[in-house]
């Protein structure tokens, strides 16, 4: 299918750039299986050795288990968690399953079974200490262009997708969330998918009391946090491999240094130990800087409330979506070129049905800033090879073929001496310890 598309529409520019073609049509994924058996089936990891595994059934007598063991077939252990459904207008979600399991051994395969019936399936934990490898992957949707993403995250293992936002683009038609939920089951119940939400998560009807914005998200795509001390699922954190921690922030939630979220990221950024996590990274929807046409000036204001906060923390990458594209920009803080501000990457190119935003501004205040920028749909990845080393790629859906059009190797600011990262961040000093 995909090369067949490949010549009718895809022309390649001098320049080399893939200039893509209107948006993929939608793919609605079906159930075709019974009412008890478990459909939407995805993982997420809680803390640093337990996953919690989430999965929809029609049927509301199905119970909220997972029999799980390291050996196909045999489950020696047995987690019983939680269920929740939502309403929306007049459609009423099925009974969706939440159960955390562990504590789980590192990078070792498990077998699962959901709510005692169906088919066995897998998943493999994230290891204890680097290297790992992230799939980082934006503004989803479920088109064939998502499919195509998918398909080529899938040719080469990783150990945890980290998603900027924009899951399903339900736009309010909750079907669409089921349909989004089989649509990536196949890789979303094998490695934890960590996501933070976007525009498209909102779905907020103001003249409706009852119609909670992120019902749909919250119900369907629990984050850790509880357990990461947050008082909300729209931000959360959670350590990989000991060497990394990752914050997911909420562009759509009160970000001002008087708000919730705003002082659980500076109680979040003193917790961790940086002589034992180097790695800072930090995920949220709209970019706070963008040379793109599309939504310009729209993180202005959460970049102008957090990113001081950030720079001092000595955050080493921040990656956002919102932006059907790719841009990676130089380590920034303040609107200028700064070796201890975080690098900035958009990478909101999963495919969705809005199709991709083609025009940057070659005259943009920050164009000199913007290291590579391209308009085609991909994804990246991110291997944290030690303390001080990691390697970012970002691979452009070629149809059949995912090319990698960027990289570099990236060094952690706390190996570098001129950013003074010591162990513990002081908030109200805003400084680290040295
Ligand atoms: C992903 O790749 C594995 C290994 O090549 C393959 O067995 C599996 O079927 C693929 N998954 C999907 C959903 O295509
Ligand atoms: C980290 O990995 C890089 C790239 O492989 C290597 O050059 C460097 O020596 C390693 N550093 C440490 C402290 O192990
Ligand atoms: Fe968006």
């Amino acid at each position: 299918m995909f090369p067949i598309l490949y010549l009718l529409f895809a022309t390649v520019l001098c320049n080399g750039e893939f200039t893509r073609p209107p948006p993929g049509k939608m793919i609605l994924t079906r159930h075709s299986k019974s009412s008890s058996y478990p459909q939407q089936v995805h993982i997420s990891a809680v803390g640093t050795d337990h996953m919690r595994v989430s999965w929809i059934t029609t049927d509301k007598r199905v119970p909220s288990i997972v029999e799980y063991g390291t050996y196909s077939g045999t489950y020696d252990l047995t987690a019983t968690g939680e269920h929740t459904s939502y309403r929306y207008f007049s459609y009423v979600s099925g009974k969706i399953h939440h159960v955390n399991i562990g504590p789980l051994l590192p990078d070792t395969v498990y077998y699962y079974r959901c709510g005692r019936v169906g088919d066995e399936f897998n998943f493999k934990t994230p290891p204890a200490v680097v290297p790992i490898e992230f799939v980082v992957a934006g503004d989803l949707g479920q088109t064939e262009w998502t499919a195509s993403t998918l398909y080529h995250v899938n040719q080469s293992d990783y150990d945890m997708l980290l998603l900027p936002g924009d899951l399903s683009y339900a736009d309010t038609q909750q079907p669409l969330w089921d349909a989004f939920g089989r649509f990536v089951e196949p890789y979303a119940r094998k490695r934890p998918w960590m996501v933070t939400q976007g525009n498209h998560e909102v779905e907020a009807f103001p003249v409706l009391h009852d119609l909670h914005p992120f019902a749909a998200y919250n119900s369907r795509w629990p984050m850790p946090y509880q357990e990461s001390g947050s008082p909300s699922n729209l931000y959360n954190s959670f350590n990989v491999a000991a060497a990394i921690h990752v914050i997911m922030l909420g562009s759509y939630t009160d970000f001002d240094s008087n708000s919730a979220q705003y002082n659980w990221v500076v109680a979040d950024l003193a917790k961790v130990d940086r002589s034992k996590t180097p790695w800072l990274i930090v995920l949220l929807h709209v970019p706070w800087y963008n040379t793109n046409l599309a939504h310009q000036g729209e993180g202005e204001s959460m970049r102008k409330a957090m990113e001081d906060l950030l720079y001092k923390a000595r955050v080493d990458v921040v990656f956002s979506g919102h932006v059907h594209a790719y841009e990676r920009f130089m380590r920034i803080y303040n609107n200028k070129a700064d070796p201890c501000g975080p690098m900035y990457i958009t990478i909101g190119d999963g495919g969705n049905r809005e199709g991709l935003a083609l025009e940057f501004e070659k005259d943009h205040k920050s164009a000199h800033l913007s290291v590579f920028h391209e308009a085609s749909f991909g994804h990246g990845r991110l291997k944290v090879i030690n303390g001080s080393s990691a390697h970012w790629s970002w691979h452009r859906n070629d149809d059949s073929v995912s090319t990698m059009r960027d990289e570099l190797w990236l060094e952690s600011l706390s190996s570098s001496s001129a950013c003074k990262v010591g162990s513990h961040f002081v908030a109200s000093a805003d400084h680290y310890e040295l």
